[in-house]
């Protein structure tokens, strides 16, 4: 997700953080419990093109329908790599509504669908913000841990080798 691009200069991975944050915040400033919302807001844009590109280079197929087509496919991802309650598949899968016409079944779908516009708008007029400041910083701490992760595998396939007879 952080080698797309989602509007103006920002990545997917750095918007769906910004979504997550705002979501957080209208959760608790409604006083509900945000862990399922948040869930959500991360994996609502789970698909890995960029939908700019015209001719959908990544896997052949027109990106024209983008808006219609990727809330289904960011939910069958998810659900191919995570567990996912009933709540939070529904707000991946309404998280454009009104384009989408069914609208979410749950109130936690109706905040990432706003937090989601809040977040859009706030990246094409390129106007920076606190949520956008925190993505920053975690998306940077995610690809730190990243690196580290894959030094460490790298480390011990080496050590594996050491040790072969
Ligand atoms: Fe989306
Ligand atoms: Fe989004």
């Amino acid at each position: 997700m952080n080698g797309f691009i989602q509007h103006g200069s920002i990545t997917t991975l750095e918007h769906v953080l910004c979504v997550a944050w705002i979501t957080f915040r209208i959760c608790r400033f409604l006083k509900r419990d945000p862990k399922e919302a948040v869930r959500g807001a991360v994996l609502h844009d789970l698909y890995l093109y960029d939908w700019h590109d015209p001719i959908g280079k990544g896997d052949g197929k027109h990106h024209r329908f983008h808006g219609f087509t990727h809330p289904g496919m960011a939910c069958r991802n998810a659900t191919r790599l995570f567990s996912l309650t009933e709540r939070e598949k529904d707000i991946i899968k309404k998280h454009m509504w009104p384009l989408t016409p069914i609208p979410p079944k749950y109130t936690e779908g109706y905040i990432v669908s706003l937090a989601d516009k809040i977040s859009s708008l706030q990246e094409t007029l390129h106007i920076s913000t606190e949520a956008q400041r925190h993505a920053r910083l975690l998306r940077h701490e995610l690809m730190e841990r990243e690196k580290l992760r894959k030094d460490s595998e790298g480390r011990g396939e080496e050590e594996e080798e050491k040790n072969e007879p």
